[in-house]
């Protein structure tokens, strides 16, 4: 189906007043919005406006229940300027999932990756060239009908809104290894990308980094034994060469980024294994030295190293040296931008 966007331009672009070079984190948005709108059971109006503020009417069920989800995207310019977008359907595909879980409208595929490549297209000066750096794409969803009772909302916003980002964590990272508090249950909110699930992961994430860690390591509900996931992250080990990772098994976020590297892994000719792992059986691989590396998978983080995994009970201290990591780290770079060949057919261009 072919869609007609209405554009708005910005009269003045602010990107003369943003230092590229030197990004303030997640501060910054690019001069415009797409935006459209859910109404008598149909996406209608989509357009892209200058970036301005929403009126929401103080009822909203976003506001009141929660239900809102997002997408995390990033795009980066070719050589020769081009924008480009990396496996959009993938994220056209997860948002419907979420608003699936969360009972919301699915948004229209088509229209989803159209309205990424005129917005990215629309706002490409502010995408930043250095290596690591991207324009992070943040589309959205959520309820903006006034209503007090339970039930699903019936009108909705869809948006995309972008923010120039430069590489998330430039060292090697610290886990807490939480004992307390969970992210996500099996057959709970945990494989949608929903606001809620970050909100609750705040407090805890503010107790691990007052303690002098990074992020939070999330282990299983019943035992905190099982590896579930990151902060803002899905997680690798090597142990005696191979790669496992946690599985999907309901209660993990399937990340865009951990399926590229899995696909890049086996590519390479590396065993990668998906399934339950236990905290103590990398406490074990620590200890008789079959613990090769450890890494981090996000859109937003892109390959995050880790340095320890611990709590007040213990600690595991990982190899400072991360050759296939950083290999997977500088090939995904690399095909981000066009320097090496995408055999994956994982780039769009946004023209
Ligand atoms: C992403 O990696 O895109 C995320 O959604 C993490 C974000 C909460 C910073």
């Amino acid at each position: 189906m072919s869609y007609n966007i209405k554009i708005t331009k910005i009269a003045q672009s602010r990107i003369k007043e943003v230092n590229l070079e030197n990004i303030p984190m997640s501060k910054e948005f690019t001069d415009h919005m797409f935006v459209c709108d859910y109404i008598n059971g149909a996406w209608e109006n989509p357009r892209i406006e200058p970036l301005g503020h929403i009126p929401t009417h103080p009822g909203a069920m976003a506001l009141h229940y929660g239900q809102a989800i997002f997408e995390g995207m990033k795009a980066t310019l070719s050589k020769d300027g081009t924008p480009l977008l990396f496996r959009p359907k993938d994220n056209a595909k997860r948002i419907n999932h979420s608003a699936d879980r969360l009972g919301m409208p699915s948004f229209p595929e088509d229209l989803f990756i159209e309205g990424l490549k005129q917005f990215t297209a629309l706002d490409k000066e502010w995408i930043p060239t250095q290596v690591g750096s991207a324009l992070y794409l943040r589309p959205f969803m959520y309820a903006d009908e006034p209503f007090i009772g339970m039930r699903p909302s019936l009108t909705y916003k869809f948006m995309i809104i972008a923010s120039p980002a430069g590489p998330y964590f430039s060292k090697r990272i610290k886990l807490y290894a939480e004992k307390k508090y969970v992210r996500a249950v099996n057959g709970g909110t945990g494989e949608a990308k929903a606001a809620g699930n970050y909100a609750a992961a705040f407090r805890p994430s503010e107790y691990a980094k007052a303690e002098g860690y990074d992020q939070v390591l999330w282990l299983d509900p019943q035992d905190f034994e099982y590896i579930q996931e990151v902060g803002t992250m899905n997680i690798f080990f090597k142990i005696d060469g191979k790669f496992i990772t946690p599985d999907l098994s309901g209660s993990i976020l399937a990340g865009v980024t951990r399926l590229s590297v899995i696909e890049l892994l086996r590519d390479k000719g590396f065993e990668v294994i998906e399934r339950p792992i236990k905290l103590s059986e990398i406490r074990e691989a620590s200890e008789n030295g079959t613990l090769e590396e450890a890494f981090g998978t996000g859109t937003a983080v892109g390959i995050a190293l880790i340095e320890e995994i611990g709590n007040s009970d213990f600690f595991i201290k990982f190899p400072a040296e991360n050759p296939v990591a950083t290999m997977v780290n500088d090939t995904l770079n690399a095909i981000k931008t066009q320097n090496e060949e995408d055999k994956f057919g994982w780039i769009v261009e946004a023209k």
